[in-house]
């Protein structure tokens, strides 16, 4: 299959069959946001699930919390976010594109490029000379580009009722201000209101620590688990759901004793590739690959991120950082509070003297939730090619998805809409419903339809009612993955279902 039309099934498969809608479509939709329909939201509710089962519930050492997206804007200013958090932004001066310089295609300085007028393969050939910011336009190959300047990712908004704008007027009102001086009295007004939407879940978990750590009696190592939303106004949203403007994040920081951060990148990206491994088909379209120093962020000591192969190339799934003591220090001196660590039965490495205070480090495996979605979902697509009787190909297309993540569990299907099949579906469905699952009753359409339907949504178990069901309480188990079906007693296809349906 073409690399590129698989990103086209999926979006397709997405929108028909209710996983991933565009956001305010009706008008016409926004291109940075998604809405998650009945059957995404399932998805992304079993995956966070799995994700918060890894991390909370199946350890002793982590505890989770659920914090406000809307921070002290001061938390914004202390972690580096207000003055670094910005992306280089280019104009294309030829085509009019708008673009991220430092992921622009790279040309060698002064080298001679050919590109169509406006943009279009319609337009005059013309010729130019690279610039010395060493890449052209991604979408015409102009080199005729805007200097860059800095575009700050994070999405502002006021909070409570004073009208910025009302107050930046009446400020300037018969005052002979130029654009610049204009400029910094509108930043002083919003600023008195101003705050931000989080960028990233991270912040809370190291302005709380200190909660957290005196509240549960925590002791180091342990580490503080969250997901929610996040928000970035990101310069290009691409991909469908791999990067849009809103988004949500499973992130965790571990705080450790200062000197054992190698060993604790090497146990965290070890247990994240696992975790990834466990719910996945294809275990090998999964890698690490370390960060070169160029690459690290000014809090980063170490990283690695987790690479899913997606159509377009490798790309980041997860990013596992080694944060070092930077953010508990910042926050610690911003605020005054003593974000350290008292540990009784360590000796200080500096005076030898018994109880050792310190700051801790940070190990940050930071998943993309919805970016997650996008990885089972690609991972998850098969396309089976057979010929019928007829010698027609027929193309199966079904979602492999683990059954711990497949949004029905079970489809149970009366054959006919009468005889008391319905009625037998019915209650077979609410035995499955009392242990826990998502399952579907549904009578309409040929069976075979059916079976294709659930196929292409992934439920990874159809259950059929027929005749004989009536008469000795056995119905067919349908594996959606090898398309076989076993005659089953009513309690051994459900005990078969619910077993199947565990995480790893
Ligand atoms: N606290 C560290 C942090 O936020 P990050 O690498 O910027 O690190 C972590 O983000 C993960 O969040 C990424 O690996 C990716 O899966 C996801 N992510 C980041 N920006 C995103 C966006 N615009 N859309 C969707 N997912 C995004």
């Amino acid at each position: 299959m073409n690399e590129l039309d698989l990103m086209t099934k999926i979006v397709s498969l997405c929108k028909r069959r209710g996983f991933v809608f565009q956001s305010s479509e009706i008008y016409g939709g926004l291109k940075s946001a998604y809405d998650y329909g009945p059957l995404g939201v399932e998805l992304k509710r079993n995956i966070a699930a799995a994700w918060w089962r890894s991390m909370v519930y199946e350890r002793d050492d982590i505890v989770g919390i659920d914090a406000s997206i809307i921070m002290h804007p001061k938390v914004w200013e202390t972690s580096g976010h207000v003055a670094g958090f910005s992306d280089p932004l280019v104009d294309c001066l030829n085509c009019k594109e708008r673009f991220r310089g430092d992921k622009a295609p790279r040309a060698e300085v002064g080298s001679e490029v050919v590109f169509h007028e406006g943009g279009k393969s319609s337009g005059k050939k013309l010729k130019g000379h690279v610039g010395a910011c060493g890449y052209v336009c991604p979408v015409c190959s102009s080199p005729n580009l805007s200097d860059e300047r800095q575009f700050n990712g994070m999405f502002r908004t006021t909070l409570g009722p004073v009208d910025p704008l009302a107050e930046f007027f009446k400020e300037i009102k018969e005052k002979n201000l130029d654009e610049r001086e204009m400029r910094a009295k509108y930043e002083e007004c919003l600023k008195r209101s101003l705050v931000y939407l989080r960028p990233e879940t991270a912040q809370a978990m190291f302005v709380q620590f200190l909660n957290v750590q005196q509240t549960t009696s925590m002791k180091v190592p342990f580490g503080i688990a969250q997901q929610g939303k996040s928000f970035r106004n990101e310069i290009v949203v691409e991909h469908f759901i791999f990067r849009s403007c809103e988004f949500e994040q499973m992130e965790m920081e571990f705080f450790i004793e200062p000197g054992t951060q190698d060993q604790w990148l090497k146990y965290w990206t070890d247990e994240r590739m696992a975790w990834y491994k466990k719910y996945a088909n294809s275990g090998e379209s999964f890698r690490l690959r370390q960060h070169d120093k160029t690459e690290l962020a000014h809090y980063s000591d170490d990283c690695y991120d987790v690479e899913y192969l997606y159509p377009w190339g490798w790309g980041e799934l997860e990013g596992i950082a080694s944060r070092t003591d930077y953010d508990l220090k910042r926050h610690g001196a911003a605020t005054g509070s003593k974000l350290s660590y008292f540990d009784q039965n360590k000796a200080d490495p500096e005076t030898g003297k018994p109880g050792w205070r310190y700051v801790p480090y940070v190990i940050e495996p930071a998943a993309g939730l919805t970016r997650t979605v996008l990885a089972m979902l690609l991972d998850a697509y098969c396309e089976e090619k057979s010929v019928d009787a007829n010698g027609q190909e027929k193309v199966r297309v079904l979602l492999k998805l683990h059954p711990a993540l497949a949004p029905i569990k079970a489809a149970v299907l009366p054959l006919v809409k009468k005889d008391g099949q319905p009625e037998k579906a019915e209650a077979i469905a609410k035995e499955l419903r009392r242990a826990g699952l998502n399952v579907a009753c549904d009578d309409a359409q040929s069976i075979g339809k059916r079976y294709a339907k659930h196929d292409e949504v992934g439920t990874p178990y159809c259950i059929t009612v027929d005749t004989q069901t009536l008469e000795d309480q056995t119905v067919t188990l349908r594996d959606r993955d090898t398309a076989q079906q076993e005659r089953l007693t009513i309690p051994a296809a459900v005990a078969k279902v619910v077993e199947a349906c565990r995480h790893p």
